[in-house]
């Protein structure tokens, strides 16, 4: 197995090329000369830039949708147009370019109020308003200062949703699809979701608020039109389509969408799949998952994020990481964002550094041995939050 650029963890499991993820004719490149069979794209970034194209017109099979799929992340615009257009449950939203029209569209409506800058911005182009002012300077910002670049041009302002939020991956090639089991995340810093947003802190699945019966309905109402409205509209999606739901009292509704495996939930929810995730996603990729019969286990999983100390904010780089050697059955330390020094020393090298999973029968046993496992972990500027899966484990 080959990974490009990888980091200090799958190291230990590929042979790691120093090739930028979003160098698109370094990556194909990379893949001709080692004779890839199969490659997997991980992150938006490439695919917005067509890597998949690339790769699919060198003749290598690829994961990963084209740059016209990878627009339903990259456009919460196009998105929540196609949304409209097909009836899938969604928030209802405006559309601006203009502060003016902007201003005036939000004095018709109520706070709390969603404010959301159209194009990429690394998670934190969404402004969730608790008062019109503050919704007034999110418009401003994103508007007349620029704040979201280019991605911010474009903004849409919706109306703000109640409820608990679930994410749902689904593997999609063309109008086939298989679920994968349903997850929570915790987007916020703090422990009790205070602070700031981040990528995500620490995921668990199942989650238990999906129901059999509420999952059912999630794929009538969500998933089996995305996927039919996604080829209706003549995109040859092959990839995942991770869908972040809202269930309202009013029924589950899409929140957006991303074209990749979302992180930290697929931490928790690979583990969980007794099937080999590679065939399932080898399967995708030769157009094969019609009847296809994914394998769960019973088990939960749990992965909590060790992040450096001061993310999402400044944080510092170059901290010395140590992990034991021996971990218990069940807890695997996956990197993030690790490197190594000249020296060969693991140290920190991002705002995220490590995810300590852990499978086990029940979610408090599986949170209990990842918790021990974090802090086993040495780490002078570590920081996690202590209470991942504590709203499911509350409620049991
Ligand atoms: P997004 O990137 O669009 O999923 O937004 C990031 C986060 O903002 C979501 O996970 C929600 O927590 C929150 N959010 C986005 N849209 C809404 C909405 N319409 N109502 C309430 N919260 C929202
Ligand atoms: N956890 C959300 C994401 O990967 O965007």
């Amino acid at each position: 197995m080959l990974c490009a650029p990888g980091n200090a963890g799958i190291a230990a499991d590929a042979e790691c090329f120093a090739v930028k993820a979003d160098d698109v004719s370094g990556i194909v490149g990379l893949a001709r000369s080692e004779n890839a069979e199969f490659v997997v794209v991980g992150p938006e970034a490439p695919l917005v830039l067509g890597l998949a194209d690339e790769l699919a017109e060198a003749g290598i099979p690829v994961y990963g949708p084209s740059a016209r799929g990878a627009r339903l992340e990259a456009s919460k615009t196009y998105t929540k147009r196609l949304l409209f257009k097909h009836g899938i449950p969604t928030a209802a939203a405006g559309f601006f370019s203009e502060t003016r029209a902007a201003l005036a569209y939000l004095r018709t409506r109520q706070a709390p109020i969603v404010v959301k800058a159209d194009g990429l911005a690394a998670g934190k182009g969404v402004v969730v308003a608790r008062t019109l002012a503050e919704a007034e300077s999110a418009v401003r910002d994103m508007l007349d200062d620029g704040k979201f670049g280019a991605g911010g041009r474009h903004i849409l302002i919706e109306d703000c949703l109640e409820g608990e939020e679930t994410s749902i991956l689904v593997v999609v090639s063309g109008w086939e699809y298989v679920i994968l089991p349903s997850s929570q995340d915790h987007k916020r810093i703090g422990d009790g979701d205070k602070g700031p947003n981040t990528g995500g802190m620490g995921a668990y699945s199942p989650a238990e608020v999906v129901t059999p019966a509420l999952m059912e309905t999630i794929d009538r109402t969500i998933v089996r039109p995305s996927v039919d409205a996604i080829a209706a509209e003549g995109i040859d999606f092959c990839g995942t389509l991770f869908i972040g739901i809202m269930l309202t009292a009013d029924g589950p509704k899409v929140l957006e969408f991303n074209t990749r495996f979302g992180d930290p939930e697929t931490q928790a929810v690979l583990p969980r799949l007794a099937t080999d995730p590679l065939h399932l996603l080898w399967a995708a990729a030769r157009g094969a998952l019609g009847g296809y019969q994914l394998q769960v286990r019973p088990d939960c999983a749990i992965c909590v994020v060790i992040s450096a100390r001061g993310y999402p904010g400044h944080y510092a780089t170059g901290d010395a990481i140590e992990i034991p050697a021996a971990l218990p059955p069940g807890v695997a330390v996956l990197h993030a964002g690790t490197a190594r020094d000249p020296a060969g020393q693991l140290v920190t090298a991002g705002g995220r550094v490590l995810g300590v999973t852990a499978v086990a029968a029940s979610l408090s046993e599986a949170a209990a041995m990842a918790y021990d496992a974090c802090e086993s972990v040495r780490c002078s500027s570590k920081y996690y939050r202590r209470d991942i899966g504590g709203r499911q484990l509350r409620r049991l």
